[in-house]
């Protein structure tokens, strides 16, 4: 059991309370998207073949990217059923993770917390916010009598991101003593980084570091003069969710906070020439000079979603997207966005959960079943994962049984859920 700065976690995956929570989920979920999808399904018009844009093509300045990967982590019960991401576990031992405390980064640190109803409010079905957390605890452990921090991170599994933007919720935890990364990586030497450490967080001020890692020079302790910056916020992103984004077109890389640009930088001499992934990482090595810590308290960083949209170097992706969006042209008609790119809603200001309609939740394509705006992309829904690229059809498929099933199964029960009783546990 981990109690941490904003919930307590079960002791175990067969806990009545779990269990009860669970049907809960089902039930909201159930609701909530026979509300949202199951009318408008009946008539869906398919969009986004030729890809998603930062600001709509008709403005002078835009970018296109072809495919997307987006998770919605208020909602995920299952990590592990999710085959976007690659929790990882490794170690580095204290001399090699250059802190008094070695780095242990271990699965048991990501711990879903799903919504029991969004559309009421944002709690978890442990308290707390809904979402995913990482954990730093406060108490190391010890590897052949070295003392290690436990940490968390995750990896997509694509690596074939070249071009896009990047953007994740988040919220940092109360005590001081860890970083919080979120970044773009090849290497050492191709890197878009984000690093938040909470230790410079307080009432009035976080501060935001933002580094490109170039394949001409620099290192971890000495960037490069124009490739590293601290920007301040006049907040404490441990009190709210906010968003971090960056964006990397080949003219820029961007870096945006609640849709507001931070920092932007144009040398593309110093820009990555190799696709790669995305990281989010939470750790701590007790080194005062960056992550301090251990922390005070057993530490939740809280994310509640990734969206990624971005090209593919991968050929296999490139022909998918060249075929979809060929044949959208071909079939013409007056279905969707005229071009059949979507624009990427960037709202300015946080994003929010409490007190909004359905609506104005954060945006997910990818949920937006009605909309049909994920045709032969390969993305993770409520249904299950599709398979691969060659499997996409399949996901549309997928998407119309489930959009069956649920609007079928809500029908079925859907005075119990209007009237709000605590669902029966009938699965
Ligand atoms: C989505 O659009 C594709 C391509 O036009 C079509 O084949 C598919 O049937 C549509 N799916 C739904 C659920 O409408
Ligand atoms: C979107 O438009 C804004 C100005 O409205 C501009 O600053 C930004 O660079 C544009 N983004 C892209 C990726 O073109
Ligand atoms: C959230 O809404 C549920 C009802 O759906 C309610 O029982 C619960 O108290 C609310 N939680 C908060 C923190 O408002
Ligand atoms: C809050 O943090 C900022 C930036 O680290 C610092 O300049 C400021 O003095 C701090 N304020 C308080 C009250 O500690
Ligand atoms: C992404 O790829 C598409 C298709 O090749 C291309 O049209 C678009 O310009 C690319 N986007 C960027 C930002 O380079
Ligand atoms: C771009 O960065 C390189 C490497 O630091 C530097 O040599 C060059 O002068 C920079 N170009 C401009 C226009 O600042
Ligand atoms: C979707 O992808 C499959 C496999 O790559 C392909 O056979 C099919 O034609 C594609 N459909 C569209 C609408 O592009």
């Amino acid at each position: 059991m981990w109690q941490t700065d904003d919930f307590i976690s079960p002791s175990g995956r067969n806990g009545m309370a779990w269990l009860r929570g669970y049907g809960v989920l089902l039930a909201s979920l159930f609701s909530l998207v026979s509300r949202v999808y199951c009318l408008p399904a009946l008539s869906p018009s398919p969009s986004c073949e030729c890809g998603y844009s930062v600001n709509a093509t008709s403005e002078p300045e835009h970018a296109v990217f072809t495919d997307l990967l987006e998770s919605d982590f208020t909602r995920i019960t299952d990590l592990s059923a999710d085959t976007d991401w690659r929790p990882q576990v490794w170690e580095l031992n204290p001399d090699a993770a250059l802190g008094p405390f070695g780095r242990a980064v271990r699965l048991q640190a990501v711990i879903p917390n799903p919504a029991v109803d969004l559309t009421a409010n944002s709690s978890g079905i442990y308290g707390g916010h809904a979402g995913l957390n990482l954990l730093v605890p406060h108490d190391p452990i010890l590897i052949k009598n070295l003392k290690y921090l436990i940490g968390a991170e995750l990896d997509t599994a694509r690596s074939d991101m070249f071009h896009g933007t990047f953007r994740i919720g988040y919220r940092t935890t109360k005590y001081p003593g860890t970083c919080f990364g979120f970044y773009w990586y090849h290497d050492d030497k191709q890197e878009i980084d984000i690093e938040l450490l909470s230790r410079q967080s307080n009432d009035s001020t976080t501060l935001v570091n933002l580094v490109l890692h170039t394949p001409v020079g620099g290192t971890n302790q000495e960037a490069l003069p124009g490739t590293y910056t601290v920007a301040s916020l006049p907040y404490d992103t441990s009190d709210d969710i906010h968003e971090l984004r960056f964006d990397w077109t080949p003219a820029a890389i961007s870096w945006y906070h609640d849709g507001t640009l931070l920092w932007t930088i144009t040398n593309t001499t110093l820009f990555p020439r190799m696709p790669g992934h995305i990281v989010v990482t939470h750790w701590s090595n007790g080194n005062p000079l960056w992550s301090g810590g251990p922390p005070e308290g057993n530490s939740a960083l809280l994310l509640t979603y990734v969206k990624a949209y971005f090209n593919s170097s991968d050929p296999t992706r490139q022909a998918d997207y060249n075929r979809r969006c060929g044949a959208a042209k071909a079939a013409g008609g007056n279905v969707g966005e005229q071009d059949r790119v979507c624009e990427i809603p960037s709202p300015v200001g946080p994003p929010r959960y409490d007190g909004v309609s359905a609506d104005a939740l954060p945006y997910f394509f990818s949920n937006d079943v009605a909309r049909n705006a994920t045709v032969n992309q390969t993305v993770y829904n409520p249904a299950g994962k599709s398979g691969a690229a060659a499997a996409a059809d399949l996901s549309a498929l997928a998407v119309v049984q489930y959009t069956v099933i649920v609007c079928g199964l809500t029908l079925m029960f859907a005075p119990r859920l209007t009237a709000g009783a605590a669902f029966p546990l009938l699965f």
